[in-house]
């Protein structure tokens, strides 16, 4: 990301990667999307969105938000909010359906653009688009379910039952990782609880969230009842944040802005899903080759940049050297490239920072006395490239066995027994997801009992959640809250308890029973 004053022109240095852009004037420029229309920022001022396999490749320039714009977000969710949660909402989960079938029928484009602006690789990318299609139908059903529930009263003549509620404006924060799916896995939950929103996307994929806030407008869902302020998290995002209309705050990505988060929004709901350093057990009864599977997928897919990456691995002592020599042989023959080309297994990161990240670490590991296996290195090629790294011999106080480095850096620490794999797996801050191989049911059930994690998977690697099923984890990781299926509702409602009572008497509970 670049910032530019709308008149400066031609070629222009990117300040922190040092390459040399594209001309500004070449690209389209992007609105915000406020109350219905896309609209400049007050500010006067925009970004560009970049390849990170070809920083010089500019995606298209965006606004940069400021205050005045999410005032004026707010007011518009505001106006709109009346006639959206009054709108049934079966109707509104027609709005969703429509969406969901444009996006269904732009796969391929939308996954390309990912490609190209995040760096992902594009089976990943139309994965990505996929799960989006996936919570937006998914959503759309729910319109026609929304359940409470309904319980006897202790009393004659009353009925008591339960209603979700909207919470009123949503300010939603997502990243870049995952620029359709969350944003989206956020947006339909909250529109089809009823409530309007004020999204701010991650100024890395502005263009993926302009594509889906495109998308919702053309499947008709009402001016205001969506609104898209790009630009900073400290200008946009926390401003959104302190705002005092807006009633629910969800927030995917680092730790530290979550917590920045707590801190100012008062007393709104709010609903935060961080990091994790999540842990693939392997036992010394396991199918390798299928470990080896699923150590690859988790710790270097994404190129290691999801909450659910497998950035530790605990092997079994008895198979560990074995292990080792299975997971380097495939590492060296993982391909890094431009995501687009078929043949690309690993893509960049994200951009120059989260290079620097990794190699840092890199450094960390080898001075805390880890042995580097295999890669470690920038690879001489143009693009925010990292080799995928594999340390081993590493132990549980070491910081590249305890920190989240959101790069395709892995740490092999080796065990004993079961329950030493699992004190291992529970030693860190986070608790996202979790994975065990083992071909003894008894020991996957330990496992699934005493690992402390919002997700286990028994015989898959740590990624790869299903939208119907609910994602979160446990302590560092999150508020508690949980986004998809049933309990992804939650965090954008509210339980209203309601009692009717037709005895046409003044009946006191607890009182009149006993
Ligand atoms: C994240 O990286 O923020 O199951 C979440 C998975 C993804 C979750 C991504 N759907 O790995």
């Amino acid at each position: 990301m670049v910032t530019f004053h709308v008149h400066e022109q031609s070629l222009i240095k990117n300040r922190i990667t040092g390459y040399v852009v594209e001309n500004m004037s070449d690209h389209k420029n992007h609105k915000l999307f406020i109350g219905g229309r896309w609209v400049d920022s007050a500010s006067g001022e925009t970004f560009s969105s970049d390849n990170p396999a070809k920083p010089r490749q500019i995606l298209g320039v965006f606004q940069k938000g400021c205050k005045e714009d999410v005032d004026q977000a707010v007011e518009a969710a505001e106006k709109a909010f009346p006639d959206w949660s009054g709108t049934p909402a079966p109707r509104r989960g027609l709005v969703l359906l429509k969406a969901a079938q444009s996006l269904r029928k732009n796969k391929e484009r939308l996954a390309r653009e990912m490609t190209m602006e995040m760096g992902k690789v594009i089976q990943e990318s139309r994965g990505d688009v996929q799960e989006a299609i996936d919570v937006t139908e998914y959503m759309a059903g729910e319109g026609r379910r929304l359940f409470g529930f309904t319980t006897p009263s202790e009393l004659r003549k009353k009925l008591c039952f339960t209603m979700r509620m909207p919470v009123g404006i949503c300010g939603l924060i997502t990243p870049w990782n995952f620029p359709l799916a969350i944003p989206a896995q956020k947006i339909m939950a909250a529109l089809i609880c009823g409530n309007t929103v004020v999204f701010k996307p991650s100024s890395d994929t502005p263009l993926c969230a302009t594509r889906l806030v495109e998308v919702l407008k053309k499947a008709g869902l009402p001016g205001g009842v969506l609104n898209m302020v790009t630009g900073s998290g400290e200008d946009v995002g926390m401003t959104i944040v302190k705002h005092e209309k807006v009633g629910a705050i969800s927030f995917t990505g680092h730790k530290d802005t979550g917590a920045a988060i707590l801190r100012v929004a008062g007393l709104k709901k709010v609903g935060l899903e961080m990091g994790g350093k999540n842990a693939i057990i392997v036992m010394d009864d396991a199918d390798l080759d299928l470990a080896v599977n699923g150590v690859i997928w988790g710790g270097y897919g994404t190129t290691g940049q999801r909450c659910t990456a497998a950035s530790r691995i605990v092997v079994h002592e008895k198979i560990k050297s074995k292990f080792e020599k299975m997971l380097v042989s495939r590492i060296r023959r993982l391909k890094l490239g431009d995501g687009l080309k078929p043949r690309t297994d690993v893509g960049p990161l994200i951009n120059v920072a989260a290079q620097e990240k990794s190699a840092k670490y890199v450094e960390i590991g080898k001075k805390e006395g880890a042995k580097l296996l295999i890669g470690g290195e920038s690879p001489k090629m143009e693009g925010f490239f990292f080799e995928p790294t594999l340390f081993t011999d590493c132990t549980i106080d070491m910081r590249i066995a305890q920190e989240e480095i959101f790069g395709p850096v892995v740490s092999l620490i080796s065990a004993k027994s079961l329950y030493e794999a699992i004190e291992v797996t529970n030693s860190v801050e986070y608790g996202l997801s979790s994975a065990i191989y083992t071909r003894d049911v008894n020991k996957a059930c330990e496992a699934i009992m005493r690992i402390k994690a919002g997700l286990t998977y028994i015989n898959s690697s740590t990624v790869g959640a299903e939208v119907h099923l609910p994602f979160g984890g446990v302590k560092h990781t999150g508020t508690g809250t949980r986004e998809g299926g049933i309990e992804g509702i939650e965090e954008f409602s509210e339980t209203k308890t309601v009692y009717v009572d037709y005895s046409g008497q003044l009946q006191r509970a607890q009182i009149d029973m006993h």
